[in-house]
């Protein structure tokens, strides 16, 4: 039987940057993706994404919902080799990275700003830190893990508009709506975590995506893009996508 998509209210998004709950739970975090791989799975995808580029360019890359970019910190040292210049904002409407994160970053080799800010301000407006001279440049690359899945109905479709007309490339990594990653959400309190970390992964996997329910939203089902969506280890779902003709 298929669970029906329902997106609920998170208690961490409702909690002050500084309520040692949520600060808890942003720790939680960091433990719950490394149970379930999510840095091996984005830098799986980011690879191949980067894999095409002819670009000596440095690379732009934008995460949504980037938390405190201790997730992205860890791809940046894994893939610094690789791609040596990169230029990452961290965009969240909390004030959640700090000074010792992005001197990490600066460490890494790559050049990271936080940017507080509400994801849907972003997406209605005409700013964004790419409009160079009145003119809008398309990020190389735009991020969100974890993030997506906050969003339904016509603010998720106007989140993945305004993406589709921002970026050459774009990946997502989600909960998996399964039964599975239900019952797994229901056992983060194994690995200690809080009662703000314990309701909202389960809201999360009921909110999460499965299928081609991606691909149906994103803007014109895909034309002039590379879509593909799959399922990623034993929790997550994602989605990539890469313009058509991107370098
Ligand atoms: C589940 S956390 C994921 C954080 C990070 N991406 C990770 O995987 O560790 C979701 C993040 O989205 C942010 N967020 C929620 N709604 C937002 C919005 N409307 N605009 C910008 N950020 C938002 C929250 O502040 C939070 O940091």
């Amino acid at each position: 039987m298929k669970m029906k998509r329902t997106v609920g209210a998170e208690t961490l998004d409702d909690l002050a940057e500084t309520d040692p709950a949520a600060q808890r739970s942003r720790r939680d975090m960091r433990r719950l993706h490394r149970a379930m791989g999510t840095r091996t799975i984005l830098l799986r995808a980011l690879r191949k994404l980067a894999a095409a580029r002819q670009d000596a360019a440095p690379l732009r890359v934008l995460e949504l919902g980037a938390g405190d970019g201790s997730l992205m910190l860890g791809v940046a040292r894994a893939l610094a080799p690789a791609w040596p210049r990169v230029e990452l904002t961290l965009l969240d409407r909390q004030a959640l990275v700090d000074r010792a994160t992005l001197q990490s970053y600066a460490e890494a080799g790559w050049t990271a700003v936080a940017e507080v800010r509400d994801v849907l301000e972003w997406a209605s407006g005409t700013t964004d830190s790419l409009v160079k001279g009145g003119v809008m440049v398309r990020w190389d690359v735009i991020v969100a893990n974890l993030f997506l899945h906050h969003f339904e109905g016509a603010q998720l479709a106007a989140l993945l508009g305004a993406i589709d007309a921002r970026t050459e490339q774009f990946f997502a990594c989600e909960p998996r709506r399964a039964w599975l990653a239900l019952a797994g959400s229901h056992l983060v309190g194994a690995i200690g975590a809080n009662a703000v970390t314990r309701e909202d992964a389960v809201l999360s996997v009921r909110a999460g995506f499965r299928g081609n329910e991606l691909t149906a939203l994103w803007p014109a089902h895909g034309v002039g893009w590379h879509v593909h969506e799959y399922s990623a280890g034993l929790f997550s779902h994602c989605f990539c996508a890469r313009r058509l003709g991107a370098n």
